[in-house]
């Protein structure tokens, strides 16, 4: 990331927050509308799951089986004691695959929905699931998890957990209205030994209180949800993707409230969601932007992110990193290397067998439905991410400092 001294940055900060300074004023009307959140969702205790024993099969659902929830299915049959039951999807292609997964894996025939409402009123409505594999678009998510618990299902659901204040909000309470649903975020680096191991030491003060946060995910393979994707299109589209803060720097989001257990306090940024109109004229997301963040104890979060990194730039734009230093020294998540103040402490690295974050988020979140474990990824912890996305957006949209309060 550019060192935060570097005279240009502090010269596009500057000209960014006066150019803000104009056009933000004529943005409140904008601003009351960005502001508005929706009216609060009512849940109740659903069904209480089955209990499932070590040997016995779960039987899944699925909900969204595109790109991702591919790559989820082909984790999830590579487990023991499970079966398939039922998807549903939209997409045919996506259909196809699917069920040709099932049938090699298991030798299930499974049954399969196709319209829209589908998931809800007839996959979750079914007796013999017990829990849901779901990769929607973003904006489905909110929908589809409080479907879950409402039906008494348990869930792996992909990140971010929603889209909406208001839907964070009703998850959290449906979680506790139905606390013997897992209901699991995919926010998979909740599962590697690698980020426990490096938050268990930013706990214990190792790196002394915390001053300094560099966060950032930049692409080069991107942009993606262009036009002739068909309907991934939903990517280049804020009202169902919720926007790069929501979908993509979640991930992010999630790291940065783990390590501080808290939502920021106010946010920053200035971006650009011009930057491939000529690819597509409705694209409304922010390709390129960067924020700063404030917490309570006195952090601050430095974060970028970008869809126009060069090509084989060796790192020196591409990367997407979480680093936090204090007093004492700092750490660089990702490769688990630690730093220190004291001159004559060598550097040290986190040395655990890690293998792939969401295998082991799968089998976490398995194991949490057998036997009652803790879920590594909640409702709660989610929530966080889901507000800071907000946040984000906020500022960046309105080139101002936001408060937390404001979304509150
Ligand atoms: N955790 C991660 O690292 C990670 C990585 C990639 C994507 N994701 C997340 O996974 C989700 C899906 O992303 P993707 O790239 O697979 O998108 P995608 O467009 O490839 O897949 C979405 C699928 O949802 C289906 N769908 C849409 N509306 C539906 C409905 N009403 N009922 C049932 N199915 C419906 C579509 O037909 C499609 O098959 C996103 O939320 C994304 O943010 C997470």
């Amino acid at each position: 990331m550019t060192a935060k001294n570097d005279p240009s940055r502090r010269d596009f900060l500057a000209s960014s927050m006066k150019a803000a300074a104009i056009t933000g004023l004529a943005t409140a009307a904008a601003r009351a509308a960005a502001s508005a959140r929706g009216p609060a969702i009512a849940v109740s205790a659903g069904p209480t799951p089955r209990k499932i024993g070590p040997d016995d099969k779960i039987r899944f659902g699925l909900i969204g089986i595109g790109s991702r929830g591919q790559g989820l299915l082909d984790v999830l049959l590579r487990q023991k004691n499970i079966s398939v039951k039922a998807l549903a999807d939209l997409d045919p292609n996506n259909r196809k695959a699917a069920i040709e997964k099932v049938k090699a894996a298991t030798g299930e025939t499974i049954d399969v929905y196709t319209e829209p409402e589908d998931y809800k009123n007839k996959l979750l409505a079914r007796d013999d699931i017990d829990a849901i594999l779901s990769a929607t678009p973003c904006w489905l998510h909110g929908p589809v998890y409080l479907a879950c618990f409402a039906a008494g299902k348990h869930f792996y659901g992909e990140k971010p957990m929603c889209i909406e204040a208001n839907e964070a909000d009703a998850l959290v309470e449906a979680q506790k209205k139905n606390p013997k649903v897992v209901g699991q975020i995919g926010f998979q680096r909740r599962a590697s030994k690698l980020y426990i191991e490096g938050i268990k030491r930013i706990k214990e003060g190792e790196f002394g209180d915390l001053i300094d946060g560099r966060a950032a995910w930049n692409n080069y393979w991107g942009p993606i949800g262009r036009p002739g994707e068909g309907a991934r299109i939903w990517l280049g589209r804020r009202k169902s993707s919720g926007d790069w803060m929501l979908e993509q720097a979640c991930h992010s989001w999630d790291v940065i409230s783990w390590v501080t257990g808290e939502m920021p306090v106010a946010a920053s940024g200035v971006g650009r969601r011009d930057v491939f109109k000529e690819m597509d004229p409705q694209r409304d997301v922010t390709d390129y932007y960067i924020a700063h963040l404030v917490y309570k104890s006195g952090l601050t979060v430095d974060f970028e992110h970008s869809w126009i990194c060069p090509h084989k730039d060796d790192g020196k734009f591409t990367g997407v990193f979480e680093r936090f230093a204090g007093s004492k020294g700092g750490i660089s998540f990702g490769e688990g290397s630690m730093y220190w103040r004291d001159p004559s402490m060598p550097p040290e690295q986190i040395k655990v067998d890690d293998g792939d974050h969401t295998v082991r988020a799968i089998e976490s979140f398995l194991n949490s439905v057998r036997t009652g474990a803790p879920n590594v990824c909640t409702t709660e912890t989610s929530r966080l991410a889901t507000y800071t996305g907000l946040l984000v957006r906020k500022a960046v949209d309105e080139r101002r400092w936001v408060k937390i309060e404001e979304l509150l």
